[in-house]
């Protein structure tokens, strides 16, 4: 894992997640020393001809959008100055890059998006704009300048250019010039503007959050999935008082109200829910990141039947998962899909959930002998995983 200099302590990490994470921009110099680029810009461009990739160009003083994949001819025929290749998702691609995210261990993994990459020529920019993510910019190859402007919010005035928002006033506050192994972090809203000093390439990490518009019909359609028809409004008793000579107002009392808020906030309060709410919604992979659909969902019988094959288990690098443990119940959520999993063994949770390979003798550890009520669920947490394509099975080199 590498270590980033200027954050390789406990200390230094919690005070960067104190002072920091989520407020205010912080430059890291030579933060990865040695820093050497897992990729080129022939290969970025190999990625951007790709159907399953999701890649942009932007070019020339208005920011103009071309989104691609591009045959090779569009690539070529890019200027050489004021252009940026950008490709999302690069480690779906390139695995090695996940190291960079593993750099960035300190902050959960469910927070995670994507490493996009971006290749700019000289001159090359997206133009001023802010984020909703979390960014670590690494620099690899090359010079890029970052100006750093103002914390926007919902009234700073933007622009859409081909479907993307640039900033109208931009107020520049600090210049940095990034070069290899240099880190810049940028919390979500503070206005930045990239520019290429000369030919280079960025790794943006980005980590998101949910907004609470998104959280709300999440938790909305959740919450209905566990309401049945029989659950319904019904009036305290005695709100409605029939006057004498004529029946009640139309008016929905402060009573019915209070009695809303009441059964609403108990609704609110159920940290099952809310748990789900967030982890589906983070563990959601987006349409063009779904890991081709698993047909073969072995049992366990069938891992007993072919140990000698298995030397273990791979995770899918675009896999999502994290868990929840709500009044001692672990839950967990992988690709978007949920499974409680009563007496689960907790290290087999944070195993799936963490790492990258599970030895078959870890497999075996957890799923062959362990007390029956939690042999279940870590047979199903396995099955759980497999079946969505977040973990592979392995099998020996002949
Ligand atoms: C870039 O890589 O040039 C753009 C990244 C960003 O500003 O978010
Ligand atoms: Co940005």
């Amino acid at each position: 894992m590498p270590v980033l200099h200027g954050l390789d302590s406990r200390q230094k990490q919690q005070a960067f997640l104190r002072d920091f994470w989520q407020q205010q921009a912080l430059l890291l110099p030579a933060a990865l020393r040695d820093f050497d680029d897992p990729l080129d810009a022939n290969d970025l461009a190999g990625l951007a001809t790709m159907e399953d990739a999701c890649s942009r160009i932007v070019y020339g003083p208005d920011f103009t959008v071309e989104h691609g994949p591009f045959t090779d001819d569009r690539l070529l025929g890019l200027p050489d100055s004021h252009s940026t290749l950008l490709v999302q998702a690069v480690e779906d691609f390139v695995p090695e890059l996940l190291e960079l995210r593993d750099a960035f261990s300190f902050i959960p993994a469910w927070r995670f998006e994507d490493i996009m990459v971006s290749f700019a020529t000289p001159g090359g920019s997206v133009g001023p704009h802010y984020d909703h993510y979390d960014v670590f910019l690494i620099q690899g190859v090359g010079c890029r300048r970052w100006k750093i402007g103002q914390q926007c919010d919902q009234k700073t005035a933007v622009r859409q250019v081909d479907g993307q928002q640039l900033i109208n006033q931009f107020s520049q506050q600090q210049e940095y010039t990034l070069s290899q192994g240099d880190i810049l972090y940028l919390p979500p809203g503070l206005a930045h503007w990239g520019i290429a000093d000369e030919a280079s390439l960025t790794y943006s990490v980005g980590f998101r959050a949910p907004s609470y518009r998104e959280f709300i019909g999440e938790w909305a359609y959740q919450a209905e999935q566990q309401l049945s028809e029989w659950q319904r409004f019904q009036c305290s008793p005695g709100t409605y008082q029939a006057h004498s000579g004529g029946g009640v107002k139309s008016i929905i009392s402060e009573q019915d109200i209070a009695r809303i808020s009441h059964e609403l906030s108990q609704l609110c309060s159920d940290h099952q829910l809310l748990a789900d709410t967030l982890g589906l919604l983070q563990t959601e992979l987006p349409e063009q990141r779904q890991p081709p659909a698993v047909n073969f969902r072995p049992d366990w019988q069938w891992f007993e039947e072919n140990q000698a094959l298995i030397s273990g288990l791979r995770r899918s690098t675009s896999a999502r998962l994290c868990y929840a443990c709500v009044g001692g119940l672990h839950t967990v959520y992988c690709n978007g899909e949920k499974r409680q999993l009563p007496g689960v063994d907790p290290d087999w949770v944070d195993i799936l959930c963490e790492s990258k390979f599970v030895q078959n003798s870890q497999l075996r550890e957890h799923c062959e002998n362990p007390a029956e009520r939690q042999c279940h669920s870590n047979r199903e947490l396995l099955r759980l995983v497999i079946a969505n394509g977040a973990w592979e099975i392995e099998e020996h080199e002949l």
